[in-house]
């Protein structure tokens, strides 16, 4: 078997269990709270990639974590990046009519239905993480909390999402630019690999290790992003495609075209697969993973 195909076939697995846990922790639509309960899971099981959840496994099973409580700090981070696009696709924000092959939420139920889906979703993150089934320690589970809130809020994706809109107005350097990134993708990223080393009672060196592995992964994943906006269809994306040259988004495919941004794109993936040579045949589908994004086509 050759090793992307090992990948792909750890990818799925992982995708059919955190789909599992997911539909176990998401409220099952029923009395008061059915409409939003549905959109809950119209967003969420709509056949993602389930790239942040994969994270957390990985780096939670190179750590020896009980799979039990990995996969509900997968699901958590899913549950949150699905939020993170609910709200993303909205008329105020990139105003977008397709999301993973379908019409995206607001589309398929209204404005206000996306928006109260997407709070849910948020706060049902941090309902899963705290609950004593993720972990039986109360500070683990505390710590994952403060982690998730710092990555998901006005330092991490919030904020990113915020200097994305305001940069449709503005030029950016590159080093802006990878701050923003690094804010709006690579925060979530960030989280998923120190989750693991949170739920591993990681040392520092662990820590440190899959943070960096995390970063450099993330600037390359929203590369990845930038140029499938360049050169994939809606078919094959599942999204529109086209948009961030017609909204004026701040991207690295913009400021310095296709070519220099798969550069750039390669030296993020490698060097990130690279950071993890140390962990050996442990962290395989882990090295895998950054060299995907070199020829992903969704
Ligand atoms: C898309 O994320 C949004 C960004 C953060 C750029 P993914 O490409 O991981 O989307 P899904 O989860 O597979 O739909
Ligand atoms: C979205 O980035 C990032 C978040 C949702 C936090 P994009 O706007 O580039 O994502 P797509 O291309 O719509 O998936
Ligand atoms: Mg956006
Ligand atoms: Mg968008
Ligand atoms: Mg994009």
């Amino acid at each position: 078997m050759t090793e992307f195909s090992r990948l792909e076939q750890a990818m799925s697995a992982a995708a059919s269990a955190v789909e599992a846990t997911l539909n176990s922790v998401l409220p099952r639509p029923q009395g008061l709270g059915a409409r939003v309960q549905e959109a809950m899971r119209y967003a969420t099981f709509a056949g993602g990639k389930r790239l942040r959840p994969f994270l957390v496994l990985s780096c939670a099973n190179l750590l020896a974590v009980d799979k039990a409580c990995a996969l509900r700090v997968a699901a958590a981070i899913e549950a949150m990046h699905t939020y993170s696009l609910v709200h993303d696709d909205l008329p105020c924000m990139d105003d977008d009519d397709l999301r993973r092959g379908r019409p995206t939420t607001h589309k398929a139920f209204d404005e206000a239905t996306a928006v109260l889906a997407g709070d849910a979703l948020l706060t049902v993150a941090f309902e899963i993480l705290s609950h004593p089934e993720t972990h039986p320690s109360a500070e683990i589970r505390c710590e994952l909390v403060r982690r998730l809130a710092e990555a998901a809020g006005s330092n991490g994706m919030v904020g990113g999402q915020m200097m994305d809109i305001e940069a449709e107005t503005m030029t950016l350097d590159e080093a802006t630019i990878a701050e923003l990134q690094r804010m709006k993708t690579g925060a979530l990223f960030e989280f998923c690999c120190d989750a693991g080393a949170i739920l591993g009672e990681a040392g520092a060196e662990h820590r440190a290790r899959l943070r960096d592995y995390a970063r450099q992964f993330g600037l390359a994943f929203q590369i990845s992003d930038d140029l499938l906006d360049v050169i994939s269809t809606p078919e094959t994306a599942g999204k529109a495609v086209g948009k961030d040259q017609s909204q004026g988004k701040a991207t690295l495919v913009s400021a310095y075209g296709v070519d220099a941004a798969q550069k750039r794109l390669e030296q993020l993936a490698r060097g990130a697969a690279g950071l993890l040579e140390p962990y050996g045949p442990a962290a395989a589908d882990l090295r895998a993973l950054p060299v995907f994004l070199l020829n992903r086509k969704a």
